[in-house]
């Protein structure tokens, strides 16, 4: 939680007093744990949360009842219900869901906070036309039960350095925010992710949503240290069996590998039924008493095998890192995603609700 904390000071800090961070929490604080997560980053200066769902809105708000909650993603009738009465700001960008925001405020008999979102060429959720998303600013600054909060958009090549895209996506978004806070002038405007953030300093305005960086990992899948954000997660097993495989001898289903010489093997009890992919057999390694090992034959739900050599002081027991650091050797959440063609992101959030998380603080 210390890593959580320092990378948002870090954010926080490189932004400025008059920018807010919102730590995004989504997808169980990407694997990692939302409400742990989210208590260090608004202990490390962020002032606000963003979710995709209602229940995960639902969720945090048991455990902070005051700080302002952004669902991000599209809510069903009976989420956005759900996302309101749990005080939540929640995202808008067509007439039809601004009738709906406005009725459920009638029933809850207060006003509800929505930010009005510019597909500014994500190509995702948010309305296409500018001036269409100005009138439906305009038509929730007329009504009485809505209070225009935030207007937002989010970026599709942040993370690519020297993409030009981004430019244009900001070029096309300043005027439309422009128009809204002329509309709504308390309104908050949003634009960047973690890799914004990180690249341009025009994308800041009034608030940052930074996930990924928020954990440590680098949005450009690079070594996190590189921008001095600490990995905040390792996924930890042991080695369960330790056996002898003479030459030839197979170690899991297919048979995908055979010892190339006389050697011992390491049974460790976690597989892809707790996040470890299938990709990664004959296709990673494992830190045991602070050595890498590689990951031979197929990774299985539940067991994973290890190439401990021919002569191994190993014993069953002995503590494995399949991500994080062991003596001096570090296994990155960056090098795993690589080995699977993957981004940073994916390894985290699939680590299984199986796999027990163990907050240190
Ligand atoms: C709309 C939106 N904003 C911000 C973020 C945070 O992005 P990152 O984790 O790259 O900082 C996400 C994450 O996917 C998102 O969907």
């Amino acid at each position: 939680m210390g890593a959580v904390e320092r990378n948002c000071r870090k954010l926080k800090d490189r932004v400025g007093d008059g920018v807010e961070l919102c730590a995004v929490v989504k997808a169980n604080g990407y694997g990692h744990g939302a409400a742990v997560c989210a208590a260090a980053a608004l202990r490390g200066g962020a002032s606000r949360l963003a979710v995709a769902a209602a229940a995960e809105a639902e969720e945090l708000r048991l455990h902070f009842p005051e700080i302002p909650i952004l669902v991000l993603g599209a809510l069903t009738t009976d989420e956005l219900r759900a996302a309101l009465a749990a005080r939540a700001d929640v995202a808008i960008w067509r007439e039809g869901f601004r009738e709906l925001c406005s009725r459920i405020a009638e029933d809850l008999g207060r006003m509800v906070r929505v930010h009005v979102k510019l597909d500014s060429g994500m190509g995702r959720l948010g309305e296409r036309d500018p001036d269409r998303l100005i009138e439906l600013a305009r038509a929730c600054v007329d009504d009485q039960r809505l209070d225009v909060a935030g207007v937002w958009t989010h970026f599709a090549t942040a993370d690519e350095e020297g993409d030009s895209y981004l430019g244009e996506q900001l070029a096309a978004f300043v005027p439309v925010a422009e128009a809204v806070r002329e509309l709504a002038p308390d309104c908050v405007v949003h634009a960047a992710n973690s890799a914004a953030t990180l690249r341009d300093p025009a994308t800041h305005f009034d608030m940052v949503r930074c996930g990924i960086a928020v954990y440590g990992l680098d949005p450009f899948g690079r070594d996190p240290g590189e921008r001095d954000l600490e990995p905040a997660l390792e996924l930890h097993s042991y080695v369960a069996d330790v056996k002898r495989f003479e030459r030839g001898a197979s170690a899991g289903y297919g048979r995908t590998w055979h010892a190339p010489e006389d050697t011992w093997v390491g049974v460790l009890p976690i597989g892809y039924g707790d996040g470890v992919r299938r990709g990664l057999s004959n296709n990673a390694e494992v830190l045991v008493g602070g050595r890498r090992y590689p990951l031979v034959g197929t990774v299985s739900m539940d067991n994973i095998t290890v190439d401990l050599g021919p002569d191994t002081d190993v014993e069953p027991g002995a503590p494995a890192v399949l991500i994080g650091a062991q003596g001096s050797e570090r296994i990155l959440a960056e090098e795993i995603a690589a080995r699977l063609d993957t981004i940073n992101y994916e390894v985290t959030c699939g680590i299984s609700g199986r796999v027990p998380r163990e907050v240190i603080d």
